[in-house]
Order: structure tokens, then sequence, then C-alpha cells
């Protein structure tokens, strides 16, 4: 056969294979979410997502070391507080959980990066990311007390805030009050194409954050949409965000490539609760390689154009990227 091309000679053996690769994954790609309440000797697993625990500040100290001991060097806090209120008061609380698991982290673990997901869901009473007015969602007022709370973070040591809430004009806001409490080395991580997803699931059982009423579709994404997500980007930039995210990841991959392909802002993508709960199922049944599983997934969304991906899996990620070398 006279066949000029023949594209399988690349594919020849591990060695040409390694030496002809395209996309990697490193470790200090990877942000792992941790999710810490008040109380005291607290290690409890959450049951949507097995492996992941709720830790209280106690038991979050060994967890840390863990951490550190991997090789992960991000890592982004959620609090579940003890205390809900109309206005989410515990977001911005020098007392708060993870203004207190900030401090905690910092005085042990300097070098580690420490993300604060900026949001009121886990502290409002009805659930919803916003300030509530007869049912509705108020943008403006929601502003303030979400930069109060990027404040209060960034004082107790986060070295990036990350908005989660998807409010309107939120980064400008957030970056004219961390400037005016000197906080400008404070980066900030904006949550910037957040979609209405099914997938967040498991994450609202963890961090009991399930909206007590109707959903989140005026706020979060329409996963119809493609263009509004430059749209959404755009704003971001304009605004002041110095990362860019897009969540979720897998089901989303073309979203994480056009965002790549058209800003030059770094960007994460979110491998969120439900992604990581359906693969350890499957997992957990035996009906799939957990590890093949997970790492042709995280190369799918470098691949896609994500300098970093938060991932629930980062922990083993890390041991199974030593365990190659
Ligand atoms: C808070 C927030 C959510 C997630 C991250 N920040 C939940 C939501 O928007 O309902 C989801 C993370 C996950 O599913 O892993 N707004």
């Amino acid at each position: 056969m006279e066949i000029i091309r023949r594209p399988r000679r690349l594919r020849g053996t591990q060695a040409i294979r390694d030496l002809v690769h395209e996309t990697d994954l490193h470790v200090s790609d990877l942000i792992y979410p941790v999710f810490v309440v008040e109380g005291e000797n607290i290690k409890e697993e959450i049951p949507s997502m097995p492996g992941i625990y709720h830790y209280s500040l106690d038991t979050f100290k060994d967890h840390l070391k863990e951490i550190a001991d991997s090789g992960v060097r991000s890592i982004i806090f959620f609090g579940v507080p003890d205390h809900k209120d109309d206005v989410g008061s515990g977001a911005y609380d020098m007392e708060g959980i993870v203004q207190k698991a900030l401090r905690l982290t910092k005085s042990l673990y300097p070098d580690l990066i420490c993300i604060a997901d900026i949001c009121l869901c886990e502290y409002t009473s009805h659930g919803h990311c916003g300030v509530v007015d007869h049912g509705k969602i108020l943008n403006d007022p929601t502003l303030t007390l979400l930069s109060k709370a990027a404040v209060s973070c960034a004082k107790s040591g986060a070295d990036i805030v990350a908005p989660s809430d998807m409010m309107d004009g939120r980064i400008g806001h957030m970056r004219r009050a961390l400037d005016e409490a000197g906080c400008e080395d404070t980066l900030i991580m904006a949550y910037s194409i957040k979609y209405a997803s099914a997938f967040y699931g498991p994450f609202r059982q963890a961090a009991d954050s399930a909206p007590a009423f109707g959903d989140r579709k005026t706020y979060q994404m329409d996963w119809r949409n493609k263009k509004e997500a430059l749209v959404e980007a755009m704003l971001d930039v304009e605004e002041g965000a110095d990362i860019l995210m897009v969540k979720p990841a897998l089901a989303y991959l073309d979203i994480v490539k056009t965002i790549s392909d058209h800003f030059n802002l770094p960007l994460c993508t979110y491998s969120v609760s439900g992604e990581y709960s359906l693969m350890k199922a499957a997992a957990l049944n035996g009906w799939v390689d957990e590890k093949s599983i997970v790492m042709e997934s995280m190369t799918a969304m470098k691949r896609a154009g994500a300098k970093m991906i938060i991932t629930y899996y980062a922990l083993d990620i890390a041991r199974w990227l030593k365990e190659e070398q």
C-alpha cells in the first residue's frame, strides 16, 4: 500500500507518544475545595460526595497537613455556618468560619494559596445568593454585602477572592472596595461564566445552600446560551478581574475553548460537585476505572484551554501524578 501519511507512526511506543504529546496536567494547576464548619472534633463525610468531608477547625489542621504534603498549592474555602439570617451576615463577619479558617491556614502554611469563595447563599436563611425582597433577588443592595465579604476575607489572609454569586457589577464594586481597604494586591478570580446547572446538586447538600424557594435562573446563566458567556467575560475583564472562570467544566468545554480563544487572562474551570459525584459513583460501583476517567477528563479541560482546575479530585490527582514520576 502506498500511504504517505501514516499518523500511527506518532503513536508507536509510549516514548514516542510522550515525545509528541501536547497537553499536560500539573499539580500546580489544581485547586482543592474545602468545607469548614463550626464546632469541634468534626470530620463528617458528605453523603453525596464520598471522600469529601466537613471539617471543624481542629480536625481541619490535620487535613491541611495532608493537603500541604500532597503538593497541591491552592485551596478554595467554603463555609457552613451555624447561624443563617436574611442578609447572610456570616459571610462578612471577621469571626465567620471562613475568616477563621483563613487565619489558621495562613498561620500554619503561609505559602498555600488561599482562595475565598464569595457568596451569600451558604449564609442566608433563604439560600439565595443575594438580598431578597418580596421573592425578588435584588442586585445592587447585594453588591455592598459581597464587597464586605471580600474585604473581610482578604484581611483574614485570602490571596484571591472568588465571587460566585452572579450579580451584575460585582467585580468592579469589589475591586474598588478592596483597593479602598488597602487590599490592592488581592486577586479577583471571577466566576464569570456560571450556568444555572443541575451539576451543583451535591454541593448544595454539602453546603446546605439550596434555595428555599424558586431557583437561581434569574442570576445564573441559561445553559442554552453561548453568546452571553462572551458578554459576561468581557464585563468582568473591564471591571478588573484577574482570572476568569467557566463553571461547570465537563459539559461546558466548548465555552472553555471559546473564552480561552477570546480573552488573554488566565482561565480557570470548576469541575463541580455533580461531576465528582458521577465519576465517584461509577468508580465505587466498579463500572469505570477511576484514575483513567479522572485524568482523561482533567486533561480534556486543559486541552480546551483551562489553565487551572478546581476539582474535588485534586489530592488524588496529585498522588497519581507522583506515582507516574
Ligand atoms: C455558591 C457556589 C455554588 C458552587 C460554588 N459556589 C453553588 C451554587 O451556585 O448553587 C457549586 C460548586 C459545586 O457544585 O461543586 N454560590
